[in-house]
């Protein structure tokens, strides 16, 4: 049997009562596969790799151990969000490793979006890859592998976006408890694990994070008008019943200002980018339509609340032409 492969009678997780089941059997099954050794896992936060760190650490506790790489182009509070949930919550053992100055200093003057992204994974790698070798007798490594990324990576369509690329002397056995299952399916059992809503029913969010949202060369200042104006949408859409009814949304600041003026004086700052899609399959994309009166709310909380930031304006295109990130 192909161990890559979804049983065609494995029943969809749609239920808690399912995700019970599909959580007692895997408890059962990582006790087999670990037994009394060490797995390490790189905890981003995400819902794919916080559930298999739920998972874990219900099924061997402190053998597990989770490092979250904060590399300062999260989402406001996710960090704080990883320790509260993991360290504080569950009493994971925790790695918190604050690699900011180090990702922020490669990335200055690098205005290119695929050399962007080429120094964010590879410097992922080279901070994970550090952590690993300062601890012993590790064995296994987890990943938050789903179904959809071995249908993908299988017919070539899109590389994995888990942890790969660890040099050949630094190889583990891997765990990979979820990757038979459907991202629906992974958030049933997230919620039934106990996690916070706001982890298991997160929109889909890039590798490199931020990163892809602060255009051209990344700069701190425009990556906190990014962080705060995104802070606002999501806190926006939420107070006003969109969260989850919308695919995906969010902001993203370009490298170039324009003239405004504020309390009678002129300024010249950077404008904010709202995107906001509805897909399936993020093959294609339709732009969501937001109430005019919700969107004038927005803006005026952007230009008051953000400093260096000036304008909004509103991203209309459907993908295609536009790709949903804008990169
Ligand atoms: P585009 O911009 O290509 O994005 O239309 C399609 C979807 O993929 C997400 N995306 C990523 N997801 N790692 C991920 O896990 C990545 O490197 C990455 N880049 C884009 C994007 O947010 C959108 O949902």
């Amino acid at each position: 049997m192909n161990p890559n492969k979804r049983p065609d009678d494995m029943k969809r997780i749609t239920t808690p009562e399912l995700a019970d089941a599909f959580i007692a059997e895997q408890i059962a099954a990582l006790r087999e596969q670990i037994g009394s050794k060490k797995v390490l896992l790189a905890l981003s936060g995400g819902v794919d790799s916080s559930v298999v760190a739920a998972l874990l650490i219900k099924a061997v506790g402190k053998q597990l151990v989770c490092v979250h790489v904060n590399h300062g182009l999260l989402r406001k509070g996710e960090p704080e969000q990883v320790i509260n949930v993991f360290r504080n919550q569950m009493d994971a053992n925790l790695v918190y490793v604050d690699a900011v100055d180090r990702f922020l200093d490669k990335l200055a003057g690098v205005a290119e979006p695929e050399k962007k992204r080429k120094i964010i994974g590879a410097e992922f790698i080279r901070v994970f890859e550090e952590e690993a070798r300062k601890l012993d007798d590790i064995d296994f490594l987890a990943q938050g592998t789903i179904y959809p990324d071995i249908l993908e990576s299988e017919d070539g369509v899109k590389a994995h976006h888990n942890v790969g690329g660890l040099p050949d002397d630094l190889q583990f056995e891997l765990v990979e408890p979820v990757k038979l299952l459907f991202k629906d399916e992974v958030r049933v059992v997230g919620k039934a694990l106990g996690l916070p809503d706001n982890m298991v029913y997160r929109q889909p969010f890039p590798g490199p994070g931020l990163g892809v949202r602060c255009l051209g060369a990344i700069t701190r200042d425009r990556l906190e008008c990014v962080r705060e104006s995104d802070a606002i949408l999501r806190e926006e859409f939420a107070l006003n019943g969109l969260e989850g009814k919308v695919w995906q949304y969010f902001t993203a600041v370009p490298d170039f200002k324009s003239v405004g003026i504020k309390d009678g004086k002129r300024t010249f700052a950077y404008p904010v980018i709202l995107r906001m899609v509805n897909t399936t399959d993020a093959m294609t994309a339709q732009v969501a339509e937001i109430p005019f009166a919700l969107l004038q709310k927005i803006t005026n909380r952007i230009t008051t609340e953000v400093p260096g930031v000036n304008r909004v304006v509103l991203d209309l295109t459907p993908k295609p032409s536009g790709t949903i990130e804008w990169e």
